[in-house]
This record gives structure tokens, sequence and C-alpha cells, in this order.
């Protein structure tokens, strides 16, 4: 038999979560972890290219998120248009597209226009889709395809018999993407947030206890191994899967 069952996941999500935690364990504030944790991200963005991962999605800022205090909003809102920026050329190098998902008419004006401007100049690069979560909720998604379709149905677009899950899979922000295949968590905690709760009705858990800041190449390496020797047996037997 062989040892690794499933190949690279062709669709890696992640929950970055512990920078304010990690800050903490080191006597700075929460702020000091967020700028810590863009380290992490840049080198895992690369490593999925690296390993061929097709699609990356990185929960960055949840719907819940707007409930922080005003500063720790502004910081991270900052990070992310500085982020945006500073990383802008290396996405063009690695050929990889840039795709946002969430209600990002919440978000302010300036980062609304360097998304604009990045997923824009790379929607023809087609190594990787990095995906950001930004101001994203999965119940604030599925409330809004349910909107959508209501509206579909009243204006008599579609029928309500015609309603199935490729449809609703249409009306989601993840129209272009694929169901996901591991989802990690980092920072010990083992929940999923509001992240993503239609996409990973399959999807395989990781749980890593390293904070995100600490988050590194061999962290993923480690995941993406646990991964490959799993089962997935989308509710069929063992004995099946050989046949
Ligand atoms: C994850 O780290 C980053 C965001 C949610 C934006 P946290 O800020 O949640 O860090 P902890 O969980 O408080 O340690
Ligand atoms: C989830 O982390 C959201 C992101 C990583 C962006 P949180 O730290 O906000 O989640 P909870 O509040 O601990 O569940
Ligand atoms: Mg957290």
């Amino acid at each position: 038999m062989r040892e690794y069952k499933n190949e690279i996941p062709q669709h890696l999500a992640i929950i970055m979560d512990g920078n304010g935690r990690w800050a903490k364990n080191k006597g700075k504030n929460r702020l000091f972890g967020h700028t810590k944790g863009v380290k992490a991200v840049q080198e895992v963005v690369e490593e999925c290219a690296v390993l061929k991962i097709k699609y990356l999605t990185l929960y960055a800022f949840s719907t819940e998120n707007w409930n922080r205090p005003e500063e720790e909003i502004g910081v991270l809102m900052k990070l992310l248009l500085s982020s945006l920026k500073s990383e802008f050329e290396k996405l063009l190098k690695n050929r990889i597209k840039l795709n946002v998902i969430g209600n990002t008419d919440q978000l302010p004006m300036s980062v609304q226009k360097e998304l604009d401007y990045v997923i824009k100049q790379t929607e023809n690069n087609s190594e990787m889709t990095l995906t950001l979560a930004l101001s994203y909720g999965g119940r604030e998604e599925i409330e809004s395809a349910i909107k959508q379709l209501a509206v579909k149905v009243k204006n008599n677009i579609i029928s309500p018999e015609k309603i199935d899950q490729s449809i609703i899979n249409e009306h989601l922000y993840t129209r272009d993407l694929p169901d996901v295949d591991l989802l990690i968590r980092t920072s010990g905690e083992k929940r999923i947030s509001n992240f993503l709760l239609w996409q990973i009705a399959y999807a395989e858990l990781y749980f890593s206890k390293v904070l995100w800041p600490d988050f590194r190449k061999k962290h993923l390496h480690k995941a993406i191994t646990n991964y490959q020797k799993r089962e997935r047996r989308f509710g069929k037997t063992s004995e099946q899967l050989l046949q």
C-alpha cells in the first residue's frame, strides 16, 4: 500500500490565528504580533507556490473582527494596504492571481482601491489563486447568496425547483474556487470561527499549536504530510476506495 493516499491539496485554507498571544508572550502589545504575522504570510504564500498548490485561501479579517478596538482594526488595515503594495511585484513574478472574498464594501476606500488594482493586474495569472478572506463571514456569505436567489425567484429568473447545490455555489463569494481539501488553524484553537462553512463540508481539518507569527515552511510541510496520510472516504467504505 502506498504510504501517501492523497496528493498535495488542491485547495488549502488557513485560519491564521495567534498574533495577539504571540506578542503578549513577548511582553509586547497585540499590534506588534500583527506586524510579525506578515512575515509568516509571505513565507506561506511563497512555499505554497513552490509546492504547486493551486488555491490558497487565507482568513485575514472576519466580520466579527469589526468588533475589535478601533486602533487594532486601523493597524490591520494599514498592514493590509502596505502588504498589497509591497507584495505586488512578487505576485506578478510568481504568476499568482489575487482574489478576495467577503463583504469588501465595508473596507476602507484605500484598501478597496488597492485590492481592485492588484486583482485586475493579476487576473490572467494561472500558477496559483491566492484568496484573501476580508470582512468575511460564512453566515453572511450564505445570507447574501439566499438574498440573490430570492430576488431571482421573485423576478422569475429562476424557479425554486431549479435551486440545487451547484446553483447555490454560484451565488457564493467562492463561486470560482473548488471545495477546500485541507483547513489549517494555528494557535491551538479548535474552532471554525465562521470561516467557509459551506466549502469545508468535506475538508480535512488540521490544528497546529504554533502561533501564527512563528508559522514557517516546516510547519506547513508537517500539515501537508499529515493530510497526505489520511483516507478521504467521502461516505464510502475503505474497500470501495480500492476498487
Ligand atoms: C489572528 O490573530 C489575526 C486576526 C484575527 C486578524 P489574533 O489577533 O486573533 O490573535 P489572538 O488569537 O488574539 O492571539
Ligand atoms: C478568526 O480568528 C479570524 C481570523 C483569523 C481572521 P479570531 O481570533 O477572530 O477567532 P475567535 O474570535 O478566537 O474565534
Ligand atoms: Mg484569535
